[in-house]
């Protein structure tokens, strides 16, 4: 019988199995898959198991602590985070183009992971990488889902001699939906469970032009409130992504009050598709975008538009960047 519990029974047994007594590392990334890999390892082999999250400061609004409290209370996981957030601002301080953003973000990434990995080597000794991969992944190397995906999503030929772990890949043999319900079974927050895809490069490419705090804070406030508004119409599984992108270099001319505003451009990005290979633009409710305008328009004072896009993809892409 193919059910969840199923699934979580027989991952446990191979995984002990495979594992024995040695440890084993994964990367979370804040996604789905990662944090499905790790709670299945966890309920195999308990304290075995490390994690390590990478906090580069590019995530939305309570993803980290997501990460940080609810994922840890959720599975018991021994986790470690790097709080690396003012390393990668300062890295990407003055730089626009996005191909120059995604080096960066992905050398600083395996960097800070290097010496985090090296460090817990040391310490407890490492045999075994758990990592997220899904069928459809394995399939065709397809789009990474993030930062835990460290080989595919990086494009690094992985990590260095002296840290080359052997590989376990509890997902491998299923689509998204099932390791949604594998990730519901083993009691994981809705919220991460029900994760839209997401970039590993984060807000970074959801900004265009430079990356600073100031602009990630209007950003984050921008898109929980799309992200809030979407998900408490109901809609939620109607959308493949909803990315909110800040034109952090357009100003345009508006009125609040008795006064004129200079204020930024905000872009909803909504789409539907099967793969991300193509998409096209969600047609949502009207009252729902025109709650989503008034609430940032009224909540984000920087920010004195909101736009919707309303291209496809080809020929746009999903992201901005
Ligand atoms: P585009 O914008 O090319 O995006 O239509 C297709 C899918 O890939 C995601 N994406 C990325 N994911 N690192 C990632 O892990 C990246 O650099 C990256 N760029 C785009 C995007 O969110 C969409 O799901």
């Amino acid at each position: 019988d193919w059910t969840p519990a199923n699934i979580v029974a027989d991952s446990v047994a191979s995984i002990r199995k495979e594992v024995g007594d040695s440890r084993v590392l994964c990367a979370l990334s804040g996604g789905v898959d990662s944090a499905v890999a790790a709670a299945l390892v966890q309920r195999a082999i308990g304290d075995q198991l490390t994690c390590v999250f990478v906090d580069h400061g590019l995530l939305r609004e309570g993803e980290a602590e997501q990460v940080e409290r609810d994922y840890v209370a959720a599975t018991g996981v021994d986790l470690v985070v790097a709080s690396v957030a003012d390393q990668f601002l300062g890295h990407l301080a003055g730089v626009t183009d996005p191909e120059q953003k995604r080096k960066i973000i992905g050398r600083e990434f395996i960097r800070t992971f290097e010496a985090t990995t090296r460090q817990i080597a040391d310490d407890r000794g490492i045999d075994f990488l758990a990592q997220g991969t899904l069928y459809p992944d394995v399939v065709e190397s397809g789009v990474g889902e993030g930062a835990a995906n460290i080989k595919s999503h990086h494009n690094v030929g992985g990590l260095p001699d002296d840290l080359q772990f052997k590989l376990i890949e509890p997902l491998r043999t299923l689509f998204k939906d099932e390791v949604r319900a594998v990730g519901r079974e083993l009691g994981l927050p809705e919220e991460m469970v029900n994760r839209h895809p997401f970039p590993g490069p984060g807000l970074a490419i959801r900004i265009v032009g430079a990356v600073d705090a100031e602009r990630l804070a209007i950003l984050r406030r921008a898109d929980a409130i799309a992200r809030h508004e979407l998900a408490a119409s109901g809609l939620d599984g109607e959308v493949w992504q909803f990315p909110v992108v800040l034109l952090a270099d357009v100003r345009s001319v508006g009125v609040q009050g008795d006064g004129r505003t200079y204020g930024h451009p905000i872009v909803l990005r909504p789409v539907t598709s099967e793969d991300a290979m193509t998409a096209d633009w969600s047609r949502l409710p009207f009252d729902l975008l025109e709650r989503i305008s008034t609430r940032i328009t009224n909540e984000v004072p920087e920010v004195n538009r909101v736009v919707l896009d309303v291209t496809s993809k080809p020929p746009g892409t999903i992201e901005w960047e």
